[in-house]
């Protein structure tokens, strides 16, 4: 009997370079760096694989071990997957011909080969198109095929990759951070994040809850720092977060704000 896969095919969307900016985040992640088996499985790649190859160019120069499975639920992207795989074998594509990178039929339930259990997964606008009633069960079935020191990156973002926000999740399937990550050039207000937040936090962005009142704050301090903005977008994005910071808000990693990032930890946005 054929292995049940579990969830829905759903619109393959997807754009080369969309994915760049949670690329970035994750190659720079302990996470990547420190794990015994550097297997990145990236969920739900859509009707192209290119940002599973994507990926694998990327965390190669943190990793040159990586090695990316691309699972799709729905089997033709699969076989168009392995056709672009053989052009890149064939070096007719800017992708390294050795990629490390293979593509396979799955679903929340991420079967890998040999079980091995992969230090990250990444599962990019996959649930957005799911009920938020799904989220707790996807989160769990995914995170318990993780290594014990890995993580699940489930995130979100716009057709381009300007807006783009995400979730980590520890193999307990629990939740530690979100992460905002915007394009600031021509940035008009940060809070066009709130269209792009995951699914377990999109429908909380109202009166009530932490994520409203944190991306009220944003909006609120990035207004009040527009004078900086003399000094470039940048430096703007960074007195807005530094405002944000001396009114008690946890913003982590401060070298990534230059990046347009800032990472809350889950407390700060956990729905009430
Ligand atoms: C909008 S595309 C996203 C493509 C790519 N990750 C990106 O962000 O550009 C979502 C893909 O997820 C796939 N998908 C949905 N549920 C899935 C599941 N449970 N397991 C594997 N793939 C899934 C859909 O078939 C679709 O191709």
């Amino acid at each position: 009997m054929a292995p049940a896969h579990i969830g829905q095919a759903t619109r393959g969307t997807t754009n080369t370079n969309r994915l760049r900016r949670v690329d970035r985040w994750i190659a720079r992640h302990p996470v990547l760096r420190r794990c015994a088996d550097p297997l990145v499985v990236d969920l739900g790649y859509g009707a192209s694989g290119v940002t599973a190859l994507e990926l694998e160019a990327r965390l190669r120069a943190a990793r040159d071990d990586v090695e990316v499975l691309g699972l799709e639920i729905d089997p033709d992207r699969v076989s168009r997957a392995r056709a672009q795989l053989d052009e890149v074998r064939a070096g007719r594509t800017a992708f390294s011909r050795a990629a490390r990178v293979s593509f396979a039929r799955g679903g929340f339930e991420v079967p890998v080969p040999g079980g091995r259990r992969p230090a990250v997964i990444r599962a990019f606008n996959v649930l957005r198109q799911y009920d938020e009633t799904d989220v707790a069960d996807a989160w769990s079935r995914m995170t318990s095929r993780l290594a014990p020191d890995g993580m699940l990156v489930e995130g979100t973002c716009d057709e381009i990759g300007r807006v783009s926000t995400w979730i980590e999740v520890g193999p307990d399937a629990a939740p530690r951070s979100l992460t905002v990550s915007l394009r600031l050039a021509g940035l008009d207000s940060p809070a066009i994040a709130a269209e792009r937040l995951p699914k377990a936090l999109i429908h909380r962005n109202v009166a009530g809850e932490r994520v409203h009142d944190l991306l009220t704050m944003l909006d609120d301090e990035w207004r009040r720092a527009a004078p900086a903005s003399a000094f470039g977008p940048v430096q703007r994005w960074r007195s807005a977060l530094q405002a944000m910071s001396t009114r008690g808000a946890e913003l982590g990693d401060r070298s990534r704000w230059r990046l347009g990032e800032f990472t809350v930890p889950w407390s700060a946005v956990a729905p009430a």
